[in-house]
């Protein structure tokens, strides 16, 4: 690429496709146009970005690009790759690349009929408007994968967002997907369950929240400094079977629908505990015991 930034455009102007624009732009590359849905959002954020042309047909504004970012929502990324591609709308060798988590870049072959290679770049990170994230993609990890040619390009991008490399194959991209969605949204899940117990013991909801949040950062805070298994703690890491069995009891009596989840995740963090090793085979057995016996009762 030597010196001289690739030319860009951005198709799908929302939180990413807009504060990339506005970060790429800042890092010297040319952005050279703008598209989404509607022509009004177009000329908006191509003021905001400093691009001189926009428009709201994809075609007319992905040529003469070097990089192409197809930030429309997932469901119409292939869609929207397809149209460009049946209009011959992409330069031979440009660089075609979707920001989506849970789809590999295979969603984005139709763009290969014109010359064009393609990839994903997904910043491992969850933005609720421009500004956020125009602050948050730099420091977090941007997942990429795609044709070896459009690599280089790809990589050099993460470096001008001031994001992280991660690089994994199309096919880990489904399971990647899912380990990301437990990590940010089954978070939420637990704590959410973690509140409803603390509701069931009387404790006003809001309390209940502030109390919760600094032991969730402590806990936050202690697996980024020992690592895990080594921040488990509690009850199963002690092997305190008696303090397992009065949980199950008192859920089995208040709220019976938690029962099963409550010990399926018991039953993940005995295996936990083992790996931290300090547990004894026959603490092992019998909180396996205790939790299965309940795993099954709240449905
Ligand atoms: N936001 C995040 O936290 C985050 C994080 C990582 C990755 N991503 C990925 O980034 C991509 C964009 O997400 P986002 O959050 O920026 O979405 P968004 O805010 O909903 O924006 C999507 C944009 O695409 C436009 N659009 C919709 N359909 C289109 C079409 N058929 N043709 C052209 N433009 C179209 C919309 O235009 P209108 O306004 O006219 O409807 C809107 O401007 C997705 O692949 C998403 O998975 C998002």
């Amino acid at each position: 690429m030597g010196n001289l930034k690739p030319a860009l455009s951005i198709i799908g102007c929302g939180t990413l496709g807009t504060a990339f624009g506005k970060l790429l732009a800042r890092a010297g590359y040319r952005i050279s146009g703008i598209a989404t849905r509607s022509l009004e959002t177009a000329e908006r954020t191509a003021g905001i970005i400093g691009a001189k042309r926009f428009s709201d047909c994809p075609w007319e504004i992905s040529l003469g690009a070097d990089v192409v970012f197809i930030t429309t929502p997932d469901d119409a990324i292939e869609s929207t790759c397809k149209v460009i591609s049946e209009h011959k709308g992409f330069e031979k060798n440009a660089v075609v690349i979707h920001c989506s988590g849970a789809l590999s870049s295979e969603i984005l072959s139709s763009a290969r009929d014109c010359g064009a290679v393609v990839a994903s770049l997904h910043p491992l990170q969850s933005f609720a408007s421009v500004d956020q994230a125009e602050t948050l993609v730099r420091g977090s990890f941007c997942a990429i994968e795609g044709d070896n040619a459009a690599l280089p390009a790809v990589r050099q991008l993460v470096n001008d967002l001031g994001g992280l490399l991660m690089e994994i194959t199309a096919e880990a991209k489904t399971l990647y997907h899912a380990a990301a969605v437990v990590a940010s949204n089954y978070l939420v899940a637990l704590i959410h369950l973690a509140l409803k117990l603390d509701r069931a013991a009387g404790i006003p909801p809001d309390v209940a929240f502030r109390a919760t949040l600094p032991l969730i950062k402590g806990t936050l805070s202690s697996i980024g400094a020992k690592g895990i298994p080594e921040a488990l703690t509690g009850p199963i890491a002690r092997g305190d079977r008696a303090t397992v069995a009065a949980h199950l009891k008192a859920i089995k009596d208040r709220v019976p629908e938690l029962l099963t989840v409550y010990s399926t995740l018991g039953l993940y963090t005995v295996d936990l505990a083992k790996d931290k090793g300090t547990l004894t085979k026959e603490m092992v057995e019998e909180l396996i015991a205790l939790l299965e016996r309940e795993e099954t009762k709240g449905l």
